[in-house]
């Protein structure tokens, strides 16, 4: 999906890069668009009722309420924060529990794949007070106070500032609407690396957390095994200065590229091909992703990414450290005032976590994840699924991630923050 990511943002970089001469690409790019927005690309293609429905459209039909909150970061992103508000609260006494995407996803996929199926509904069943992060640049938080986003600034970015400042700000602001005094917080794939970067960069909000959920921890990634992963860090110079050279930063949100990823996703009627193009990037199990369901995730995608993100976790992967975003030696002394980009101390992270990790996941190996388990210093869970071939999607498209996984991860919440 990251080569097709990248190729239809490659279409993105004569819209993007002002006073180039690629009038091919514009030609290209204007046929793909001409054939694209009149619905024509998914003519004749039967889909799976719920595709294509956003947040509010999904919730209504499934009569969730939905309340969308507004906050500012402390460097000038304006975000938006979806929440499920509890049913039974009355004094707004319910625990809260703050979700944190994985890259180029919105708050939408923690609920769209149904009440059985979904943590984000799972949670809210249950009573929970449902506070659901659209990091910046992704589809619901493209507004900034002086940047806008055909500015290269706009996307200077990546999971640290998704933790540092995004996942921070709506800490204080779920603590400040509801009274109390810690939230838990939930993080899949990217997720997991800016709540990690958050707790282990700035100590003081791990006494604003009663328990870190991780589902698939992305921290350390010497022991990343994808082969498209490992492809991008290896020529990821020659990617960058490519890129760059046609100012070409990031691929935001647009509705034809999600119609054109599920037409492409459906070509074979049924999915099964894109859910086995996807094995390179996270691990090979066809058999147990929702298929029906791998259409409506990706009706949302891309949410939005800048490929500084793409950048930072190539240098991780590289130096087999996890550490802050490496901006060359010149910038590093004006970022960070040294030379190197400074190391992440998980040992900062006081608060509990609870880390979920798989055999097959391509992109958080055990090796990885249980070293990460040997620096944190408040473990409250460590769970290795136990099926040999459980990878990096199912942990939200699996058929079964609730039997095997939710309801363990579920208990551990209960425990630490009892509805
Ligand atoms: C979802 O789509 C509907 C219909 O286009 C629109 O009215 C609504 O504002 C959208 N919701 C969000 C959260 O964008
Ligand atoms: C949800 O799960 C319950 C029991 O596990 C089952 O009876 C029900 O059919 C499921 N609903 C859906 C929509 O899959
Ligand atoms: C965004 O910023 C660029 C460069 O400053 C400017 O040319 C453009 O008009 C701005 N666009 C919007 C929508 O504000
Ligand atoms: C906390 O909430 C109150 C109103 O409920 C508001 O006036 C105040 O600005 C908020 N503080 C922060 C830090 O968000
Ligand atoms: C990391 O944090 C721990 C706990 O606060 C501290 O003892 C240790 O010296 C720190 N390590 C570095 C390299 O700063």
């Amino acid at each position: 999906m990251y080569i097709l990511l990248l190729l239809v943002g490659a279409l993105f970089v004569p819209l993007r890069a002002e006073g180039s001469n690629s009038d091919q690409l514009k030609e290209l790019l204007g046929l793909i668009q001409n054939a694209g927005p009149e619905q024509n690309i998914l003519e004749n293609i039967e889909l799976p009722e719920d595709v294509f429905l956003n947040i509010s459209q999904y919730l209504e039909k499934y009569g969730y309420p939905l309340e969308t909150h507004q906050v500012e970061t402390d460097d000038g992103f304006t975000l938006t924060l979806h929440r499920i508000p509890a049913s039974k609260s009355i004094s707004k006494n319910n625990p809260a529990v703050l979700f944190v995407p994985p890259l180029m996803s919105s708050s939408i996929d923690w609920l769209n794949h149904g009440s059985n199926y979904s943590l984000g509904l799972l949670m809210s069943d249950l009573d929970y007070d449902i506070w659901l992060l659209n990091p910046r640049g992704t589809r619901y938080s493209m507004t900034h106070n002086t940047l806008n986003s055909t500015q290269k600034k706009f996307w200077s970015y990546s999971f640290h500032e998704k933790g540092y400042y995004d996942a921070a700000v709506s800490i204080d602001y779920v603590l400040n609407s509801t009274g109390q005094k810690k939230v838990t917080i939930v993080g899949y794939s990217e997720g997991t690396s800016a709540l990690l970067a958050l707790a282990a960069a700035r100590p003081e909000y791990n006494e604003k957390i009663n328990l870190i959920v991780l589902l698939s921890p992305i921290g350390y990634m010497g022991g990343v095994s994808s082969p498209i992963a490992l492809f991008l860090a290896k020529y990821m110079t020659e990617i960058k200065a490519l890129f760059e050279g046609v100012h070409f930063h990031a691929v935001p949100y647009a509705k034809w590229v999600s119609e054109l990823l599920v037409a492409i996703c459906s070509i074979d009627g049924s999915g099964e091909t894109c859910a086995a193009a996807l094995g390179p990037l996270v691990g090979y199990d066809t058999e147990e992703v929702d298929l029906d369901y791998l259409l409506i995730f990706i009706s949302d995608k891309p949410s939005g990414l800048a490929l500084q993100e793409l950048y930072h976790y190539g240098q991780e992967i590289l130096s087999e450290s996890f550490q802050q975003h490496d901006y060359g030696v010149v910038e590093n002394l004006l970022h960070y005032g040294t030379p190197e980009p400074p190391a992440y101390n998980v040992s900062q992270i006081t608060a509990p976590v609870a880390a979920y990790y798989a055999k097959n996941d391509f992109l958080a190996s055990v090796e990885d994840v249980e070293k990460l388990l040997e620096e944190l210093p408040n473990v409250a869970d460590g769970y290795l699924v136990e099926s040999e071939k459980f990878s990096h999607l199912d942990f939200f498209l699996g058929k079964h991630t609730r039997s095997v996984l939710y309801e363990r991860v579920l208990s551990v919440i209960q425990k630490y923050n009892p509805v």
